[in-house]
């Protein structure tokens, strides 16, 4: 065998061995290894600091239990008091340290722009520093892209992205002033690749991965360490499709989904969003087959992932994809 045949069928095998690799992951390769490798989570939460927000159910409720058996200081916003008081009291049960003052309810709706320096304020009061923001609150959607009503489109990106914004610049400006800091933003896989049936909400989080890049940069040009991070989950076993928009304003999409679904379980998704943060991973993409592929082919091939998505949905497949088999709706 010569030298350009013995690499070439080097290269193939490595290639055919990454491909079996992360058919096996939940995660992208990165995130994966640090969440064996990397820094553990209760040096990186313990005594820290953080906020947020969406905190009254699904992702953001199982990310405070997760800080809370790591002794974190959170702060829980949403819009529920009563389920934040009853996140509150699960995670006092989870963690061995935490004392009642440890964990701060402090409702919030993001979309009353007012409210966010208020807010901010009383963490502050309560707390004396923030370490890290989570931003998480925001809400799917269902709907085909010729029917969405400007109003949907306004209205999701007003929570999604907007009132999103608003608060990180809030936040920022106390981070740049103490110098130190952390953000993490919930994005999406609907963040890396154009899924189908969502439009808006799959813009509002591309709008993210652009918003947060330019101020990764903005940031680096200021000489401080104010790590960024995107977190990228694919379907996750929550209660989002209840609320989801619809096409039309005001409409919410009341679809629940059956527990035995192949989404990601919150507590894991929970448990990897944190390695992400703890080890400042730019972003971490946190789902299986197919997105996870589906999700590296976009970034490094686009080329390859539009005739991939060609084929999904001319099959018909895209909607079963998306939650067809596994979702129901209310009542049946
Ligand atoms: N579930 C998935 O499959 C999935 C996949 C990828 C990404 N994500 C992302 O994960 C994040 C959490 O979603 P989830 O699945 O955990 O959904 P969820 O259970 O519906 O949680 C959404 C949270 O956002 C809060 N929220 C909604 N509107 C708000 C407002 N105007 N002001 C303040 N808080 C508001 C809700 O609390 P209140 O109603 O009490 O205000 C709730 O705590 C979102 O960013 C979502 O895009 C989810």
């Amino acid at each position: 065998m010569d030298f350009c045949t013995f690499l070439v069928t080097l290269l193939c095998i490595g290639f055919l061995l990454w491909v079996l690799v992360i058919m096996r992951l939940d995660s992208d390769v990165l995130t994966f290894s640090y969440s064996y490798f990397g820094k553990s989570l209760d040096r990186a939460f313990s005594r820290k600091v953080v906020w947020i927000t969406g905190a009254s159910s699904g992702i953001g409720e199982a990310l405070a239990k997760e800080l809370a058996k790591h002794n974190s200081k959170l702060v829980i916003s949403a819009r529920r008091i009563d389920e934040l008081n009853r996140v509150k009291r699960e995670c006092l049960e989870l963690s061995k340290t935490l004392k009642d003052t440890d964990i701060l309810v402090l409702p919030l709706d993001m979309t009353d722009y007012a409210s966010h320096q208020p807010s901010f304020s009383k963490v502050l009061n309560h707390f004396g520093e923030l370490d890290i923001l989570v931003s998480n609150a925001a809400r799917s959607q269902r709907a085909n892209w010729e029917e969405i009503e400007s109003e949907v489109d306004k209205e999701l990106f007003d929570l999604n992205v907007f009132s999103l914004l608003a608060l990180n610049r809030v936040v920022l400006k106390y981070f740049c002033r103490v110098g130190k800091g952390q953000l993490a933003v919930v994005s999406s896989v609907a963040g890396k690749i154009g899924l189908p049936f969502s439009a808006s909400y799959v813009g509002s989080k591309f709008a993210l991965h652009g918003y947060f890049a330019c101020l990764r940069n903005e940031i680096a040009s200021k000489n401080i360490s104010i790590p960024i991070t995107l977190i990228c989950p694919g379907p996750v076993l929550t209660g989002n499709l209840k609320v989801a928009f619809t096409a039309k304003k005001g409409q919410e999409l009341r679809q629940n989904v059956r527990p035995m679904s192949k989404r990601m379980s919150t507590e894991r998704c929970a448990y990897l969003s944190l390695t992400g943060i703890a080890n400042e991973l730019e972003e971490c993409w946190l789902t299986s087959f197919p997105y996870l592929q589906l999700t590296y082919l976009s970034h490094y091939q686009p080329f390859l992932a539009g005739r991939v998505w060609k084929w999904i949905c001319s099959s018909g497949q895209a909607k079963n994809m998306r939650d067809g088999e596994e979702s129901i709706k209310n009542g049946n």
